[in-house]
């Protein structure tokens, strides 16, 4: 807390984590984002001078692997990436003094001084690794590119440096019938040069750096682990087809994308240096003065307190003030899964609902510590609607009318000025709370002082006092004092609810909102805009379609629950294979719903030689009565299956994903041109 006495403005540099290029961002990224910037605002509100970067991160052979299928460049995809990133960001009022990207010009050449000098300081090692290799697609395999059974407990379908089922570690050499998700082939060992940075070398130098910094326990604990296990020496290197950095001195040879990631933190600060004269050293060099905070996930922590300060070392770098850790977001108790639809992307967030709500929920359940933050989405609601639209708000809306009747001007005194100072002493305690990122302790805190404001206003009671026109002047004094009080609230809400902050700071017609010790004066004796409505009640109906309902996993679907993510792309098959599948134009002939389900219909399929029964998962997009008479494409000789309700013999075709409205669409796929049953489908 005695850094609030001290008047001195500090110079921060805050960043939060870079975000892949190869996907939307997601409610995980933006709690990370309100974080960061809650802690940014705040800081600018006290009057620090404090700057927030972030950038695209683009390198890495999954991006590479993506454009290819989306049959793009990654320079295009990397491009609509950072213009949705960007957007989604914007939505969450997320301050970034500038956002930048990993392939840029400032990236590459900070990569490259940066690794010339370790080099030249002999913290470079080069030596032979023997890795998996796909013939095929001519290139090293990523151990996430590798499937095949766990040689340790024979799960079948496992990664290839870790089995989800046992939990055993191994390499992608010792897993059995390893298969290339790039090509599918078997990947065979092959030797080849890689370049390490020797973190060993730092052994003491970050122990010295850990000693500084602030650093969260749960975090220490886990350096203690690495320490002890020993630093191992850090692979920087991956061959072409890379897409990154080549080496300058290591031709067909690349930056690792985590090489050069964080180097964007760099990059990013130096192309927003370049646009406000600002000097980079002042920033970067070893020695600087001001402060630099990494907001991360606990994901990434190896990353950012090992392998970061030690290159920053090496390199002559001035190394992080702190690094600030979070744990995950769950959706309602679980883990955002695409086929639970709990997946919720920024967007479909957004379409929906206002960025406040969110902040001041995300605000209310982070602490400072690694807990993961569940979204429970009737506990928003209900937060939301109690807190700020029925606590909050509620003291300037009930107000309000008063200052209106009394002639429109706030009371030349506050009635009870005791009050106000019961409240503006409290302001150093929650200033070192928001600090110390004790978001919840912060939010706990003000939200009491709001139940107090609102008692006050009904222990004095305006309306009553109204009524009689001899008396409006108190009324209006009652009001002049609750509304200060909302006030001093807001003020200290505003880093967490910039939407509803600037609406208040309008109808206050009051520059305070802006620095923290505006409130130090009350605000009297002036005119008083129109009430604005400064926030609405959440409808549950809406909430609740954050989460789509999950596609119907019935037998009719294409596996929706099998997500395809570039690493876990199904494997490539040949014309043989392809030519197993017995595709057959069918005529619907009957179709009903299915008693106990509502995803499923039953359908009788008309496939010339014979008649057959099939379950299909499309009840939410089609009625019965659409369907007879259509054709439909059926794989007809799918072994049949036993379902709960009969059995299924084949699959019916579908498109199946979200529709423009978010829901879950399913779209049978059509044979009516000129098509009779049974037709083969080529
Ligand atoms: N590109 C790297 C970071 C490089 S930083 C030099 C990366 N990207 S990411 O897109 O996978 O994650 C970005 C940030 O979001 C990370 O800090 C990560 O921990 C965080 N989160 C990703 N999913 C999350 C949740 N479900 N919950 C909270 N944070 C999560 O890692
Ligand atoms: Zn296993």
């Amino acid at each position: 807390m005695t850094e609030f006495a001290s008047s001195a403005p500090r110079r921060l540099l805050v960043t939060s984590a870079l975000p892949y290029a190869n996907g939307a961002l997601h409610l995980g990224h933006i709690i990370e984002a309100v974080q960061t910037d809650i802690w940014c605002r705040f800081q600018r509100l006290r009057g620090h001078d404090c700057l927030y970067v972030c950038a695209e991160d683009c390198h890495g052979t999954p991006i590479m692997i993506r454009a290819r299928q989306d049959g793009t460049t990654p320079e295009q995809l990397i491009a609509d990436a950072s213009a949705s990133h960007q957007r989604d960001y914007a939505g969450f009022n997320i301050a970034f003094d500038h956002f930048h990207a990993t392939h840029s010009e400032e990236n590459r050449r900070y990569c490259e001084s940066i690794y010339a000098t370790l080099r030249k300081r002999g913290a470079i090692d080069r030596r032979s690794v023997r890795q998996a290799y796909d013939e095929q697609a001519g290139m090293f395999l990523p151990d996430r590119f590798v499937r095949g059974t766990c040689p340790r407990c024979g799960a079948a379908d496992q990664y290839g440096d870790s089995c989800e089922v046992c939990g055993a570690t191994y390499s992608p050499a010792e897993l059995k019938d390893a298969i290339s998700t790039i090509s599918g082939t078997r990947p065979v060992l092959r030797d080849s040069d890689h370049l390490f940075f020797r973190l060993g070398l730092f052994d003491k130098d970050l122990r010295e750096w850990l000693a500084s910094v602030g650093l969260q326990p749960a975090v220490r604990a886990k350096l203690d682990e690495w320490f002890e296990a020993g630093l191992q020496d850090w692979d920087i290197s991956r061959d072409a087809p890379y897409f990154g950095f080549e080496i300058p001195d290591a031709p067909g040879k690349y930056f690792y994308v985590w090489f050069d990631a964080p180097i964007g933190y760099i990059s990013s600060f130096a192309a927003l240096a370049a646009r406000r004269g600002l000097n980079v050293d002042d920033y970067w060099k070893a020695g600087a003065s001001t402060e630099l905070h990494h907001f991360i996930g606990k994901d990434i922590s190896y990353f950012h307190t090992l392998f970061w300060p030690a290159v920053l070392q090496g390199a002559g770098y001035r190394r992080p003030t702190d690094v600030h850790v979070h744990g995950f977001l769950t959706v309602d108790g679980q883990k955002m899964s695409k086929s639970r639809g709990t997946f919720i992307t920024a967007q479909r967030y957004l379409e929906l609902l206002p960025a406040d709500p969110l902040r001041y929920y995300f605000a209310a359940k982070l602490g400072n510590g690694l807990d993961d933050i569940d979204l429970n989405l009737e506990d928003f609601t209900a937060r939301v609607n109690s807190d700020i639209v029925g606590k909050l708000v509620n003291i300037a809306s009930r107000c309000a009318p008063f200052i209106a009747k009394g002639g429109g001007h706030l009371s030349a005194a506050l009635p009870d000025e005791a009050l106000y100072a019961q409240f503006t002493a409290r302001s150093e305690d929650i200033a070192a709370l928001w600090n110390s990122r004790d978001y919840a302790g912060a939010v706990r805190e003000i939200m009491l002082l709001a139940d107090r404001a609102n008692q006050y206003v009904d222990q004095n009671k305006p309306w009553v006092l109204a009524k009689d026109p001899a008396r409006l002047d108190e009324a209006r004094a009652v009001a002049t004092q609750g509304i200060n009080l909302f006030r001093v609230l807001m003020t200290w809400l505003a880093p967490v609810l910039p939407d509803i902050a600037a609406k208040a700071a309008q109808w206050l017609g009051d520059d305070a909102l802006s620095t923290w010790n505006g409130i130090a004066t009350p605000l009297l004796n002036r005119a008083l805009a129109a009430y604005p409505q400064l926030a609405a009640r959440l409808d549950p109906a809406v909430v609740k379609q954050l989460v789509a309902t999950p596609p119907a996993s019935a037998p009719a679907l294409p596996s929706s629950s099998q997500q395809s993510t570039p690493s876990q792309a199904k494997p490539v098959i040949n014309i043989d294979e392809f030519a197993k599948l017995d595709l057959r134009a069918a005529k619907v002939l009957a179709a009903s719903r299915v008693e106990g389900s509502d995803k499923l219909l039953q359908l009788t399929l008309d496939l010339g030689s014979e008649q057959r029964n099939v379950f299909s998962g499309i009840a939410a997009n089609y009625a019965p009565e659409q369907l007879v008479g259509r054709y439909v494409v059926m794989i007809a000789n799918l072994a049949p299956r036993k379902m709960r309700f009969g059995v299924s013999e084949g699959m019916v075709l579908c498109a199946g994903g979200p529709k423009e409205d978010g829901s879950e669409g399913v779209f049978l796929l059509s044979a009516d041109a000129g098509v009779a049953p049974g037709m083969k489908i080529t």
